[in-house]
C-alpha cells in the first residue's frame, strides 16, 4: 500500500541536513524549528495561525478544549471516520452525536448535521475523509444559523482544496496529522492546529504546554501536546515535495478512474473540490474475495473502516448502538482502498486496475454462468 523507504530516498539529503541542524542547535522541543514549520504552513496554505502539537489526535483534543467543550455538550461527528474524531469528544466528557454520510463522497451529510442540532450542540466536526473536503459551505451555513462552531478534521487532507481555498482554512479550528503514512508524513507522531482567530491560537499554545501562561503559572489545565524540533525540521524539508506528491496521487487516481469505470464504484469528487487521495477507495460488494484475489497477485489493500463508530463497543454506554445509520453501515461493508501513493509508476497503476477488472470479470462470469444454469434448470 505504501513504500516509505523508497519515498525517503527522494528527499534523504535535505532531511539529513535538517536533522543535523537540529542536533547541533541543541533545542529539541518546540523552539525555532517548530516556529519555522508553523510559519511555513501558514504561508503555504493561507492560514492565520498554526500551532504544532504532538499528534492529530491531540490536535483534535486541544482544539475542542480551546472551544471549552465539556460535560453536557454535544458534538456532531460522522460515524464513518477514524476513531479519534469521536474519542476526543468523549475524553472531554461531552457526547458525540453520530450522523450519516453522503454515499457519494463518504463525508458527513450536511442535512443529517442540520437534523442533529440541539440546544446542547457545541460544535460540528467535519472530516475531510480520504483527502476530499466535506461540503463546508452547507455545514458552515447550518453552523452560523445555529451559533455552533465548526472544526475541520483535515488529518487526511493536507493540500486539498475547496473552491480554491485550502483544507484547514474553512472553519473555526482545523486539525492535521503528520502520522508517517499521511500525505505529509513525519518521522513519528505529530499534528497541527490552524485557526484564523488570534485568541483561539493563543489558547491552543497555552493548552499544548499544560495551560502555562508564564513559567509555572497555569490559568487552566492543559496537556503536554508539544512537538519535537527534529520532527518539525524534517516536515519543513518534506513540505517542498507535498504538491508534487499530491499531483502524483491525483494522476494515479485518474488512471484508476478511467480503467475501473463501470467495473466498481470509484470515488466521486464534488465540483469545486481538489482531492489529494490520501486513500483511493472503491466500493465492492464482494470485498473479502477481492482482497484475497489481489493479495494473490501481490497487491496490498486496506479497509478504512470496517466498523462505523456508533457501533463501537466503547461507545455503547452512549446508547448509540441501537441507532441506524444506513449509509455508514453499508459503506463499512463494501469499502476497500487500493494502493495510491507517489512512488507508484503508471505500470503499477495499470497492474492494480487489471487485477480489479479481472476479478470483476471472473465474478460476473461466474454469476452469468450460475444464472444460465438456473434458467436451464
Ligand atoms: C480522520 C483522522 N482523524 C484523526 C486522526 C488522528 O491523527 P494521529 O494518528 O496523528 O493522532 C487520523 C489519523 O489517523 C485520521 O485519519
Amino acid at each position: 500500500m505504501l513504500d516509505l523507504r523508497a519515498e525517503f530516498e527522494v528527499y534523504a539529503g535535505e532531511v539529513r541536513a535538517a536533522v543535523d541542524r537540529v542536533l547541533t542547535g541543541g533545542q529539541y522541543i518546540l523552539g525555532p524549528a517548530v516556529a519555522e514549520f508553523e510559519s511555513d504552513l501558514c504561508e503555504k496554505f493561507g492560514a492565520g495561525h498554526a500551532v504544532a502539537v504532538s499528534s492529530g489526535t491531540d490536535a483534535l483534543l486541544c482544539a475542542l478544549m480551546a472551544l471549552e467543550v465539556g460535560a453536557g455538550d454535544e458534538v456532531i461527528v460522522p460515524s464513518f471516520t477514524f476513531f479519534a474524531t469521536a474519542s476526543t469528544v468523549v475524553r472531554l466528557g461531552a457526547r458525540p452525536v453520530f450522523v450519516d454520510i453522503d454515499p457519494r463522497t463518504f463525508n458527513i451529510d450536511p442535512r443529517a448535521v442540520e437534523a442533529a442540532i440541539t440546544p446542547r450542540t457545541r460544535a460540528i466536526i467535519a472530516v475531510h475523509l480520504f483527502g476530499q473536503c466535506a461540503d463546508m459551505e452547507a455545514i458552515g451555513s447550518v453552523a452560523r444559523a445555529r451559533g455552533v462552531k465548526v472544526v475541520e478534521d483535515a488529518a487526511q487532507a493536507i493540500g486539498a482544496r475547496y473552491h480554491g481555498k485550502y483544507a484547514g482554512t474553512l472553519s473555526d479550528l482545523a486539525c492535521f496529522s503528520f502520522y508517517p503514512t499521511k500525505n505529509l508524513g513525519g518521522i513519528g507522531e505529530g499534528g497541527m492546529i490552524f485557526t484564523g482567530d488570534a485568541a483561539l491560537a493563543q489558547l491552543c499554545r497555552q493548552l499544548r504546554n499544560h495551560g502555562e501562561v508564564k513559567r509555572y503559572h497555569h490559568e487552566r489545565v492543559g496537556g503536554n501536546f508539544r512537538l519535537d524540533s527534529l520532527k518539525c525540521a524534517v516536515l519543513s524539508a518534506k513540505l517542498r515535495y507535498l504538491d508534487g506528491f499530491n499531483r502524483r496521487r491525483r494522476q494515479i487516481a485518474g488512471q484508476y478512474d478511467e480503467l475501473l469505470r463501470g467495473a466498481v464504484t470509484t470515488p466521486h469528487v464534488l465540483e469545486g473540490n481538489e482531492h489529494v487521495y490520501h486513500q483511493y477507495s472503491i466500493l465492492c460488494d464482494r470485498r473479502g474475495e477481492l482482497i484475497e484475489f489481489l493479495r494473490g497477485r501481490g497487491i496490498g489493500t486496506g479497509v478504512y473502516y470496517p466498523v462505523p463508530l456508533h457501533r463501537q463497543e466503547c461507545f455503547r454506554f452512549l446508547g448509540c448502538g441501537e441507532q441506524t445509520l444506513p449509509v455508514s453501515e453499508q459503506v463499512c461493508k463494501q469499502i476497500v482502498s487500493l494502493p495510491c501513493h507517489p512512488m507508484l509508476g503508471d505500470d503499477d497503476g495499470q497492474y492494480v486496475a487489471d487485477g480489479v477488472r479481472e476479478f470483476v470479470a471472473q465474478r460476473s462470469g461466474v454469476r452469468s454462468a450460475a444464472a444460465a444454469g438456473k434458467s436451464r434448470a
